[in-house]
């Protein structure tokens, strides 16, 4: 079966590209020595975690505890959870978690090093636990070397816990001399820093150049979008993942409206673009608007323009936002369908 073939809206992975996407990466960090704990958000498919892992990955990293459950059922044994963890009914499921597969965990407070502490204590395990900060993103983590460097002691307090180490995402100009400053920190107070874990596509080669890190998670880069082809980390030809969708009216010349709306392609933004995906087969569309099922386009300045009834190929500004909307992804190779991969993981916030 050809990928013309199949009905649309559909999504489409490239298995060379995907293949080249995951090879590219892992060479580019084994090279500067980094370990390559891939983010499994963007696709959440255990066929291509596995298929990470097999080219080199030491684990992968999960965000949430039900993308982790998937992963583990799907036989992976070795994974970080990059997210603050709270309440019992949550540290009970981490807790299970540990029983199956090497699990190591993050905390920006006392209060989730607590409860971690507790949980493993009852348990019975050691779980080793890294200390998120930020370096000026604004979102989670510690704000100072001290303040890291302080929970870090408090981890390292506790019996059923083991300080692992600091992780950060994104990382950016700071992250180097927040480690060296922690580091120097840790020194002092006798603790040793094993990993330094860093994260993110838009800057992935770039990682080499953080003094300090020793482990990089990234996720989008095994498919790529619009937004990391504009931040200049893939080209459009990399790019794996894609939107087959027809063209359901053409209610003016100017206007072409799509079978793919936000549920398709979801609302996110393109960061320093305009629209939300790009036509690969009419480079000067507009993709200006989105309602739930239909994508509306200005096809006002393509020449020729696109015909009702026509399939077009839309690249989606957010891949991992747009994957979390969609019960399944075709993998072909040159259009020939070869695999048919359910997103299992998709949906699992808690
Ligand atoms: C904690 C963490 N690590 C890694 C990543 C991977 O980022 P990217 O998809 O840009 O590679 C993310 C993305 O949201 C993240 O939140």
């Amino acid at each position: 079966m050809q990928i013309q073939d199949l009905e649309t809206p559909v999504a489409v992975v490239d298995l060379d590209r995907l293949q080249a996407n995951i090879r590219r990466l892992q060479t580019y960090l084994d090279l500067h020595g980094l370990a390559n704990r891939p983010h499994i958000k963007t696709h959440k498919i255990p066929e291509i975690a596995h298929m990470q892992l097999e080219a080199g990955a030491t684990g992968i990293t999960c965000q949430k505890l039900g993308e982790a459950e998937i992963m583990v059922a799907a036989g992976i044994r070795e994974i970080f959870l990059p997210y603050n963890l709270l309440g019992p009914a949550k540290l009970e499921r981490l807790m299970h978690l540990t029983r199956r597969a090497r699990i190591r965990v993050t905390a920006d407070a006392e209060t989730v090093v607590q409860g971690y502490a507790e949980a493993a204590r009852a348990e019975g395990t050691v779980l080793p636990v890294l200390v998120e900060f930020d370096t000026g993103t604004g979102r989670c983590g510690v704000q100072s070397p001290q303040e890291a460097a302080d929970l870090a002691q408090t981890i390292a307090g506790h019996r059923s816990l083991h300080f692992a180490g600091l992780m950060t995402y994104p990382f950016n100009d700071q992250t180097g001399e927040f480690v060296a400053a922690t580091r120097r920190l840790l020194e002092a107070q006798g603790l040793p820093l094993e990993t330094v874990s860093i994260g993110g596509t838009p800057a992935m080669w770039q990682a080499h150049t953080v003094s300090g890190a020793t482990e990089h998670r990234a996720g989008t880069y095994v498919y790529g979008d619009r937004n990391t082809v504009l931040a200049g980390a893939m080209t459009l030809e990399a790019c794996a993942f894609h939107i087959r969708t027809t063209v359901v009216s053409r209610p003016t010349p100017e206007r072409a409206i799509l079978d793919a709306g936000s549920k398709v392609l979801s609302s996110d933004p393109a960061r320093g673009g305009s629209g939300y995906g790009q036509l690969l087969e009419y480079p000067d569309a507009v993709l200006y608007n989105l309602s739930e099922e239909h994508g509306w386009v200005d096809v006002s300045r393509c020449d020729p323009r696109p015909q009702i009834g026509e399939v077009v190929t839309v690249l989606p500004n957010h891949v991992c936002v747009v994957t979390n909307l969609l019960n399944q992804v075709v993998g072909h190779r040159r259009g020939e369908v070869e695999v048919v991969w359910p997103v299992l993981a998709r949906g699992m916030v808690q």
